[in-house]
């Protein structure tokens, strides 16, 4: 089946948050964040989406796929076209996940823990920093 990624737009706004809450991932900030956003889809049915954070630092977030869509290339194909996009705005693109192992397959690179606070503010006065589940990484564009 072809998977279709394309820009998001006002009227995925339910499906996307509909991905995102299958994970319990944040989905206050995507309204805001929607001219970010991407989508995946397979026989028109919307089963991925991502987006590139456009913060303090570049960050991809926010990028899900329906439990019954996994393990088909939705994940994958998402990172390439957030790259993509990436590559025109920055050299470095962050990421804070808990699936490192997806993304060392796509050439992100784990931070040391050091870093982690020079890269992102919130993490100096966060009260979980010592017990934080999520592994910190990078990639460097390539031109
Ligand atoms: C992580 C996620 C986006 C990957 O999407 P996907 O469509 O299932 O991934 P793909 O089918 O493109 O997989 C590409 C490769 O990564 C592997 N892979 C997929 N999910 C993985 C995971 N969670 N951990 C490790 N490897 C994973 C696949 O087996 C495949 O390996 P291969 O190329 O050797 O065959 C998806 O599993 C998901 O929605 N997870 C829950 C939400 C989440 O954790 N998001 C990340 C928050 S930052």
């Amino acid at each position: 089946m072809d998977i279709d990624i394309r820009k998001a737009t006002q009227a995925d706004l339910k499906d996307i948050k509909t991905i995102l809450s299958f994970y319990y991932l944040d989905t206050e900030n995507v309204e805001k964040n929607l001219p970010e956003f991407i989508i995946a889809q397979m026989n028109n049915k919307i089963v991925g989406c991502a987006c590139l954070d456009l913060g303090d630092v570049v960050e991809l977030r926010s990028i899900a796929v329906l439990p019954s869509y996994r393990n088909k290339g939705v994940g994958s194909n998402l990172v390439d076209a957030i790259l993509k996009r990436a590559q025109d705005l920055t050299k470095i693109v962050y990421l804070r996940t808990t699936s490192p192992v997806f993304f060392e397959k796509k050439g992100f690179k784990r931070l040391q823990n050091n870093e982690k606070k020079s890269v992102w503010k919130e993490c100096m006065q966060c009260e979980k920093y010592d017990i934080c589940r999520q592994t910190m990484m990078k990639i460097e564009m390539t031109t």
